[in-house]
């Protein structure tokens, strides 16, 4: 049994790192943008059940302006640091990832890499 869990473990894992790139570098925080991270992130781990006519709570994560909005005046970054509350419900998902949208908003959440203030 141990070992199924183990090797589940490994798929999760692999499955995870495979889909969503990890910023290495912390000069790198500075860079991202919902074209370039944070989509990718909210359609791996939101869109699901955060869409259309039926999107749950009716928070609709599809758009740019909705992820926004979420994230600066919504519970966003609130949900998905909740350890009693995860939103993934499933679970948090890895630090770097939520590191990720806490950057994003500190950075006023641009939309593409080219939108984002260079720091001089
Ligand atoms: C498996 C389905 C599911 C997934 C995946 C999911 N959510 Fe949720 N979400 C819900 C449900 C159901 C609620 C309403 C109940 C609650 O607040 O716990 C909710 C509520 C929320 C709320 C609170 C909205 C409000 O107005 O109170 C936020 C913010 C949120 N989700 C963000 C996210 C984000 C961001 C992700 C991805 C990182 C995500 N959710 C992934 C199902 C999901």
């Amino acid at each position: 049994m141990k070992i199924l869990v183990f090797i589940f473990t490994g798929f999760i894992l692999i499955g995870c790192t495979a889909v969503t790139p990890a910023i290495k570098s912390e000069e790198n925080w500075s860079e991202i943008s919902y074209e370039s991270h944070i989509k990718k992130l909210v359609k791996y781990n939101c869109i699901g059940c955060h869409r259309g006519a039926y999107a749950k709570a009716e928070l609709n994560l599809s758009t740019y302006s909705s992820v926004k909005l979420a994230t600066q005046e919504g519970s966003l970054l609130n949900r998905i640091n909740d350890l009693e509350h995860p939103m993934p419900i499933r679970g948090l998902m890895s630090s770097n990832e939520r590191k990720q949208f806490l950057h994003w908003a500190k950075n006023g959440c641009p939309l593409s890499p080219h939108s984002v203030k260079s720091k001089d």
